[in-house]
């Protein structure tokens, strides 16, 4: 295994050497999403029980022309639809499509932390939309805000969609919307993709699949710190463990060791035994009641002027605008 200089001083570096020798050890899931754990993100949107992607489809499938007459005030408004972690784009084609085939003026720019992802995404909408506008920003999305050129005479159009927003706490929640905020101007919008609060059991068996899809996404964790660290990670020993708390709406998963582990990342100078009962954690998950969602845009001046909701009423679609 060689591991080179800059490998070893960069972030996910860092975030592993400090989190796995912390008390209660933690990895972020942001690093989760290498090309491996980005497929495997696919193949979890495609299972039955995770029904946030479904959901938020079946929402943009029925209001892609309501949001294309808001955004470009009925048609007189040229607009630029930014989205925050545009992935594959699977439901924003939906808009993509309505907003094309009615000769709307807007351009798209994703922004995306996998290259991969976006090469990906370009080509396939270079040959779905030729006639559209697309200028991709692969960078994280505080790097994306902070490099948008805020001209009040443009409005700008930010999507936040799948439910990501829920992977921050909600402290950090409040300051992203605040940071967004800050980089609109009157008439912009803001939607946001969420995944509600509901019946505790539908939101567990939804980061709990039988296939083991999600305890694979989960480990990717440790796959990648072998891999890429020259960690000694047994993969086999370890197993995943998702939790909801209906109080907080938080899902919470962790990677456990089956037996005590050892690890070791000479490297890094991480030597850590876990023993039985500890816990890596690994993901929050949080969901969102009605009312959370209007105060998170009230804080920062974001009026909520609509918000869209799929008929079992699981997931919502909030459009924020600035006043
Ligand atoms: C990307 N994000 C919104 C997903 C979620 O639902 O928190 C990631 C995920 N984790 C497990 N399953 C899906």
């Amino acid at each position: 295994m060689s591991t080179t200089t800059s490998t070893l001083t960069s972030d996910f570096a860092k975030h592993v050497a400090k989190g796995l020798l912390t008390p209660l050890a933690h990895l972020s899931s942001q690093y989760i999403y290498d090309d491996q754990g980005s497929k495997l993100f696919q193949q979890i949107m495609g299972l039955e029980s995770y029904y946030l992607t479904e959901c938020e489809f079946e929402i943009l499938q029925a209001s892609a022309g309501m949001l294309r007459k808001k955004f470009s005030d009925n048609g007189q408004k040229y607009f630029e639809l930014i989205e925050l972690g545009a992935g594959d784009g699977y439901k924003t084609k939906l808009l993509l499509k309505d907003f094309t085939e009615n000769s709307t003026d807007f351009n798209y720019r994703p922004v995306d932390i996998s290259d991969d992802i976006l090469e990906e995404l370009e080509s396939d909408l270079t040959k779905q939309f030729p006639n559209l506008e697309v200028e991709s920003l692969h960078a994280s999305y505080m790097e994306a805000l902070d490099s948008f050129q805020a001209t009040p005479d443009i409005r700008r159009v930010i999507l936040f969609l799948g439910s990501n927003i829920g992977n921050f706490s909600f402290d950090a929640a409040n300051e992203f919307v605040g940071k967004i905020a800050d980089r609109m101007h009157t008439g912009d919008y803001f939607v946001l993709g969420i995944d509600l609060r509901k019946n505790p059991r539908t939101i567990l068996a939804a980061y709990d699949d039988d296939l083991g899809v999600t305890a694979k996404f989960n480990l990717n964790l440790l796959t990648r710190i072998n891999r890429e660290l020259g960690g000694n990670f047994d993969l086999n020993a370890w197993a995943f463990y998702p939790l909801y708390n209906a109080e907080t709406g938080e899902v919470r998963s962790y990677l456990y060791p089956k037996t005590d582990q050892h690890v070791s990342i000479p490297q890094l100078g991480v030597e850590r035994t876990f023993v039985v009962g500890e816990v890596i954690h690994t993901e929050v998950s949080r969901k969102y009641s009605k009312k959370e969602l209007g105060i998170l845009g009230k804080t920062h001046g974001l009026e909520r002027v609509d918000m869209l909701l799929d008929r079992r009423g699981y997931f919502a679609d909030v459009i924020y605008q600035k006043k």
